[in-house]
């Protein structure tokens, strides 16, 4: 197994090109099945999750070609309709498999992707949409049994207890591709990764209206483009990670293509604390050098700040002075960084489902345990910023979903390594 060793206390500086969005490039490359045509697709991050993804398609029957984040994709037949646990147990989103072979099969067999660190992670929306559609959904043997011979399109109410959900919007948009007639997924959630995954369909020649707002609506398609091109939006977590690497280590980090407008309600919470952020074009940069103030996060579904960004504030905040609160509204299970956090010195309480963050002068180095993409992350930025030597073990959970995340850093001057123990 693998570990960071980090040496804190370097201000980082420099440029750094964002990779391609991971949570769009999965749910694309699923979607890519639903045509027997040549998909070529642009600016894929070369991550963990992404190789799990190409793995799961390859095994039902696509031909694919990965190389310097272009990645060619052609499903001219299918020859599986099953998911295979060894592979969705890795990754949650192979499920995205299922609302494509629906929508092409008429039959999918997935294995249930179970709970994760950050909590229990129901599919109910996701089961509850496919059977608006008319398919017969059967969970047996630890196996979602999907039949989808009567798939029509519908109006389909994914209101759950938490809201909409992201991944159901994308499986219930990729099933209505091949639902006869019309399908209206209300409410929809709004994530420039569902409106990314829009608008390929969109490319592909799916009649799709309504993405980014709450009322999507797609019209089957029988007929699809020939030589479809495809570029993959910049990844909007690896861009506030970074933001915060500027931030932590008093840094000034200059970030390139990436969208800033996908970046408000982070940028917003930046500026409270009294970080610097000026965007021209696609580029923008972060300094991290003047006097910080404490801040109250509230975590909410998009255009609110995003849950995936709020480990790695909390580890910011660990060390800006008065007293910040993080409200984790989406997933039950997601401080799990904090205990690492307060190993390092940090004064942080949880009281249900709010952290109470006091800024502590410095973070100390020590040996930390990630729990989660995310988490994981946050322990790097909190080591950069910290007295002396850190060590984060179990790094595989940040493999999953951030890019050469290390050389990226070390070009920003961070004294960190990966050792294999
Ligand atoms: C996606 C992202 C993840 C991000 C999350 C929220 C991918 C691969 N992952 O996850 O990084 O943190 O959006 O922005 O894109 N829920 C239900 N029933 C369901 C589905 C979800 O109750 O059937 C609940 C969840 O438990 C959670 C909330 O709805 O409380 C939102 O989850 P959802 O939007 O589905 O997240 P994911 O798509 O799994």
């Amino acid at each position: 197994m693998a570990s960071f060793f980090i040496e804190g206390g370097t201000r980082l500086a420099g440029e750094v090109d964002i990779s391609g969005a991971k949570n769009s490039a999965l749910p694309i490359i699923a979607a890519s099945l639903l045509t027997d045509k040549k998909v070529v697709l642009q600016n894929i991050p070369d991550v963990v999750d992404v190789r799990t993804m190409i793995q799961l398609v390859r095994h039902l029957g696509a031909s694919i070609e990965f190389k310097g984040r272009k990645l060619s994709i052609q499903a001219s037949c299918l020859n599986s309709v099953e998911a295979p646990y060894d592979i969705v147990c890795r990754m949650r989103a192979s499920y995205y498999v299922l609302g494509a072979l629906v929508a092409r099969e008429k039959k999918a067999v997935v294995a249930m992707p179970g709970g994760c660190a950050i909590g229990p992670r129901p599919i109910d929306l996701h089961i509850k949409g496919l059977s608006s559609l008319g398919t017969k959904v059967d969970i047996s043997g630890g196996y979602i049994n999907a039949d989808a011979r009567g798939l029509v399109g519908r109006k389909v109410d994914l209101q759950g207890p938490k809201g909409t959900s992201v991944g159901a919007t994308i499986n219930v948009m990729l099933a209505a591709t091949g639902a006869s007639g019309r399908t209206e997924i209300s409410p929809a959630a709004v994530e420039p990764e569902v409106v990314d995954v829009a608008n390929f369909l969109r490319a592909l020649g799916v009649e799709v209206s309504g993405q980014g707002s709450h009322t999507i609506t797609v019209k089957a398609c029988d007929r699809f483009e020939e030589r479809i091109r495809y570029r993959i939006i910049p990844d909007r977590i690896e861009t506030g990670t970074f933001a915060v690497a500027a931030a932590i280590t008093r840094g000034k980090i200059s970030m390139h293509e990436c969208m800033s407008e996908h970046m408000t309600s982070v940028f917003e919470k930046l500026d409270q604390v009294g970080i610097g952020v000026s965007q021209t074009g696609q580029s923008v940069t972060i300094s991290g050098s003047r006097q910080k103030r404490a801040t109250d996060i509230f975590v909410a579904p998009y255009p609110g700040f995003p849950t995936d960004m709020q480990a790695q504030f909390m580890a910011l905040l660990s060390i800006v002075p008065g007293t910040s609160t993080i409200k984790e509204s989406i997933f039950e299970n997601r401080f799990m960084q904090a205990v690492e956090l307060m190993r390092m010195g940090a004064d942080i309480t949880i009281e249900g489902d709010t952290a109470v963050i006091k800024g502590v002068k410095k973070l100390s180095g020590t040996h930390l345990m990630a729990s989660d993409l995310r988490a994981s992350s946050a322990l790097i930025l909190a080591g950069l910023a910290a007295r002396g030597r850190t060590v984060v073990r179990r790094i595989y959970h940040l493999d999953r979903g951030y890019e050469n995340f290390e050389t990226k850093l070390r070009k920003l001057g961070a004294r960190i390594r990966r050792v294999r123990e």
